[in-house]
C-alpha cells in the first residue's frame, strides 16, 4: 500500500474532528429533504427529472446528505470520502431510513478501485479545494464515468479563497468617499494552501488545508480531461444589508461558489500541462 499523501492525511483528520465536534459542515439531510429528494439535490433540473436506476458516484460527499438523497431518488449510489467519520454518518442515515448505498473510503485523487465507465453520473459537492492537483481528480472521474455521462460539481471560487473573511473598515471603499471592503490576501499562483481560518465561518472548514485553483485549472482542466461544459451557475447568497463579515454580506462582493454541469465526451487530451 502506498503511503498516504500528507495533505490527504491532514484533511482526513480535520474532517474526522469536525464530525466529532458535530460541526455545521457535517449535518445530515433533514427529514423534509426526503419529500422530494431529487428536487432537493437538483433544484436546477440538470439531471433531467429522474435518476432512477442510474449508477451514481457521490464523490467526496460523505456526511449523510448527498448519498442518502441520491439513493432515495432512485440512484444506485456509491459514496466515496476520505473521512471515516463522514462515511459513518452515511451508514447511520442509510440504516435509519432503510436506504441501500455503498460507502468507500478513499481519495478523489485515486479512483482505481472502480472499473472504467462504472458510473452514469458523478456528483461532487465542494471538495476539490482539499487537493493540490485538480487535473488528477478530473482524469480519475473521466475514467470511471461512461461516455455522455454527467459530472456535476460545486467549487469554492478562487477569489473567495484568496480574500479575507472579514470586512476591513479601513480600506478604500467601492464608491468615491466611502471606505471598507474585503481584502485580497492570497496570491493566485503559489500552489500553497491558504492560511488556516482563525474563526468560525460558513465559508472555510477549520483545520482543513485548502488550495486555490485557478480558473484555467477548474474550467480549462475539465475541457482537457474530455468534458464539455453545458452550464455554470454561481449560487446566490448575497445581501448587502446583512451584517458586515457575514456570509450574505461578503457574498454581495464575492460569489463564494460555482456549480458546473459537465458532460464526458472525449478522451482526455494530454498535450497541455499546467
Ligand atoms: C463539503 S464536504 C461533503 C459534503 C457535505 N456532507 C455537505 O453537505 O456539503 C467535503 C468532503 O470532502 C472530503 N474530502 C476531503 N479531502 C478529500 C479527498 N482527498 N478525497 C475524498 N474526500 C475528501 C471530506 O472528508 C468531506 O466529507
Amino acid at each position: 500500500m502506498s503511503p498516504e499523501d500528507p495533505v490527504e492525511a491532514h484533511n482526513r483528520q480535520a474532517w474526522n474532528r469536525l464530525v466529532d465536534h458535530k460541526s455545521c459542515f457535517t449535518t445530515a439531510a433533514e427529514d423534509s429533504s426526503f419529500v422530494d429528494p431529487l428536487g432537493t439535490v437538483d433544484g436546477l433540473g440538470w439531471l433531467g427529472g429522474s435518476i432512477a436506476g442510474q449508477r451514481v458516484l457521490c464523490l467526496a460527499a460523505g456526511g449523510g446528505r448527498h448519498g442518502p438523497l441520491y439513493a432515495a431518488a432512485g440512484g444506485e449510489v456509491t459514496v466515496l470520502d476520505i473521512s471515516d467519520g463522514m462515511l459513518e454518518l452515511d451508514r447511520q442515515v442509510a440504516a435509519q431510513r432503510r436506504i441501500s448505498l455503498r460507502v468507500v473510503q478513499g481519495s478523489m485523487s485515486d479512483l482505481s478501485m472502480f472499473r472504467p465507465q462504472e458510473f452514469d453520473l458523478v456528483i461532487q459537492p465542494v471538495s476539490t479545494c482539499y487537493v493540490r492537483d485538480i487535473a488528477q481528480v478530473y482524469r480519475q472521474i473521466a475514467r470511471v464515468l461512461r461516455p455522455a455521462g454527467l459530472y456535476v460539481s460545486q467549487h469554492k471560487s478562487p477569489t473567495s479563497l484568496q480574500t479575507s473573511l472579514n470586512w476591513n473598515p479601513n480600506t478604500t471603499g467601492d464608491h468615491v468617499g466611502t471606505s471598507g471592503g474585503y481584502v485580497l490576501q492570497h496570491d493566485y499562483y503559489s500552489g500553497q494552501p491558504v492560511a488556516p481560518v482563525p474563526q468560525r465561518t460558513h465559508l472555510r472548514e477549520p483545520g482543513a488545508q485548502e488550495f486555490v485553483h485557478r480558473w484555467e485549472q477548474i474550467i480549462g482542466g475539465l475541457c482537457r480531461a474530455g468534458f464539455v461544459i453545458e452550464d455554470l451557475i454561481e449560487p446566490f447568497h448575497a445581501d448587502l444589508e446583512a451584517e458586515p463579515s457575514s456570509l450574505a454580506h461578503r457574498s454581495a462582493y464575492i460569489a463564494p461558489y460555482m456549480r458546473i454541469k459537465a458532460r464526458r465526451v472525449g478522451e482526455a487530451k494530454s498535450v497541455l500541462v499546467f
